[in-house]
């Protein structure tokens, strides 16, 4: 558990350029207190501690403003900042460096005791205010904008926005990584000799037809 404490406190600096020196992280930061909290309640809730682990997390929201089901799980590198109102539903997955911003709900839309929160894959980046809801599983590496409401599934590398959420953009790996395709690049000059070789072949053809 260590090991994914010291990984969360890391993603505050990887992922917050206003976080300044360590201390500021360690007292102010309540995105990480709520994430400490919940460590150490869903140690207690998978040692058959339940009423323990939600009274504890219960406490974590008093002080954070932010609510992690003991029952959810989640990866390491867990990052969520500015924090205030953001919910996180038992059946809930989260992968690992997951960012999510203030205002954000993981959340169901059964009464059935089953699988009834998301799923979000790695790197996924969730903005301000976004709703996820249902069973559905966020591909790695998506974003969903900023006040959006999703509910349904989305392939990994993509853009979502609006209200229902609309897959906007889908980025490549390599456009991912940064990697720049040489292979890819627009070649000019080929596709100049290209269309005048295509208007040669045209033009000759209009000549045959004319003798
Ligand atoms: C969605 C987001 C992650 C950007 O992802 P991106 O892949 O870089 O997407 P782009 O900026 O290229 O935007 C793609 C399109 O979606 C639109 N868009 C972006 N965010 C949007 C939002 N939240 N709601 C509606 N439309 C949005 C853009 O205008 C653009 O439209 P266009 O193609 O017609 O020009 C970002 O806009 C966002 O919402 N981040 C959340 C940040 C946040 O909550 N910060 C809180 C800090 S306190």
């Amino acid at each position: 558990m260590f090991k994914t404490l010291l990984e969360d406190y890391r993603s505050c600096f990887a992922r917050d350029p206003a976080a300044r020196n360590p201390i500021e992280v360690l007292v102010c930061y309540s995105g990480l207190h709520a994430i400490v909290g919940y460590r150490l309640s869903h140690w207690l809730w998978t040692h058959h501690l339940k009423l323990i682990a939600r009274l504890f997390s219960q406490c974590i929201r008093w002080m954070t403003g932010i609510e992690i089901h003991p029952g959810a799980k989640i990866g390491s590198g867990f990052f969520i900042d500015h924090g205030m109102g953001v919910v996180i539903g038992e059946t809930t997955e989260i992968g690992h460096n997951v960012t999510l911003y203030q205002g954000v709900t993981l959340g169901g839309v059964s009464w059935k005791k089953e699988k009834r929160h998301p799923t979000l894959e790695d790197e996924v980046v969730v903005g301000g205010g976004a709703m996820v809801l249902g069973p559905i599983v966020v591909g790695h590496h998506s974003r969903i904008g900023a006040g959006s409401v999703l509910v349904k599934d989305v392939p990994p590398h993509s853009t979502v926005v609006g209200v229902p959420g609309r897959v906007v953009h889908r980025r490549t790996e390599d456009e991912e990584e940064g990697v720049l395709r040489h292979d890819l690049l627009p070649d000019p000059e080929m596709a100049a000799i290209e269309s005048l070789v295509h208007r040669v072949a045209a033009l000759e053809e209009r000549i045959k037809k004319n003798e």
